[in-house]
């Protein structure tokens, strides 16, 4: 039986061929991509993926041509909570289409093919042993996705990333030095030393971090249509009392060293509308939707002022 160190190359598989055929169509499908942005944390459950959407949505509304990848495809958000759940992908002119929210937001998420009774699986002949491969596979279908559905021409693409520090150092490699990265954290300290990891291990390598946002900064009360205090900790005063407006980019209450994008409350509402995937547009103005307008400039911003590093 032939040992690992017999196999001369790549065994005959073609491996790095293959590799290289994905790479090149990755790179032209996202040609038309003028920026590419990971929302992560590192920390599960904090928002990213309502973020990511209402963010997106909030550019949509000022007439950006956005798109959203799920790349979380155990746990996928987006297609309930964008409202694209069970739509069927058509051929679109030259690669496959990508389903759209009520606002226009191009969506993928492995929600929209998988019912949530169902867990993503890999086949394999193997029994037990799928943590030695599953990375690999994962990050293999993330490529065939962004090669194998039309992008077009996008003002932003963004990736909703999985929780998990290490991982969010995985898709910064696997997506390139073109990908910034904004973190969401709440205002935990539990939360607060997950994002400091993340933010370290991005620190290593290319990726710009623009910076972070406070979810559940604060409990918008409708009854008193004022914002309370939802997370205190004894050695912090309450933050973002006052949605956004007092947090510039320019400040880090949070000690993470990165930009501070703004601040954002927790309104119930918010959370149902995610549930029932309605767009923020149809959320009347309030605290919420005003600080989501005020991270989104801020997101832009940052990314207009970012010299993109070679691709
Ligand atoms: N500011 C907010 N106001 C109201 N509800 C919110 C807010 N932020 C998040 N939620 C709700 O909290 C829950 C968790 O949010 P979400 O799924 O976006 O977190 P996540 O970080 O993407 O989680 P995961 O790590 O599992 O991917 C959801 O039900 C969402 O609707
Ligand atoms: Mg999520």
């Amino acid at each position: 039986m032939k040992s690992y160190h017999d196999i001369v190359g790549d065994g005959g598989s073609k491996v790095l061929e293959q590799v290289a055929e994905q790479r090149t169509r990755i790179t032209d499908g996202l040609a038309g991509v003028r920026h590419l942005v990971a929302i992560g944390s590192g920390k599960g459950g904090v928002g990213k993926s309502t973020l990511t959407l209402h963010l997106a949505g909030a550019l949509r509304a000022r007439g950006l041509r956005i798109a959203i990848l799920d790349a979380d495809f155990n746990g996928p958000s987006q297609a309930r909570m964008a409202g694209v759940e069970g739509v069927l992908f058509v051929p679109g002119s030259r690669k496959v289409a990508l389903p759209r929210t009520r606002n226009g937001i191009a969506v993928f998420s492995m929600g929209s093919l998988i019912p949530e009774s169902q867990a993503l699986e890999f086949e394999s002949v193997a029994h037990g042993e799928s943590h030695t491969w599953r990375a690999t596979r994962e990050f293999a279908l993330l490529g065939e996705i962004l090669g194998a559905f039309e992008w077009g021409e996008l003002d932003l693409l963004m990736f909703d990333l999985p929780p998990g520090a290490d991982r969010t150092v995985q898709f910064a490699d696997f997506l390139g030095p073109r990908t910034s990265f904004a973190l969401v954290t709440i205002p935990s300290e539990v939360s607060r030393g997950v994002v400091s990891r993340s933010v370290a291990a991005l620190s290593k390598g290319p990726n710009r971090v623009l910076g972070y946002v406070e979810n559940m900064s604060g409990y918008y009360c409708r009854d008193c249509d004022a914002i309370k205090p939802l997370f205190v900790s004894p050695e912090q005063p309450p933050q973002g009392l006052q949605p956004s407006a007092d947090a510039s980019a320019e400040t880090d209450p949070s000690g993470l060293g990165i930009p501070c994008l703004g601040t954002v409350p927790f309104d119930p509402a918010l959370a149902q509308h995610c549930d029932r995937g309605i767009p923020l547009g149809e959320l009347p103005d309030t605290p919420v939707g005003r600080a989501l307008e005020h991270v989104a400039q801020h997101l832009l911003d940052s990314l207009e002022s970012t010299t993109e590093p070679p691709r």
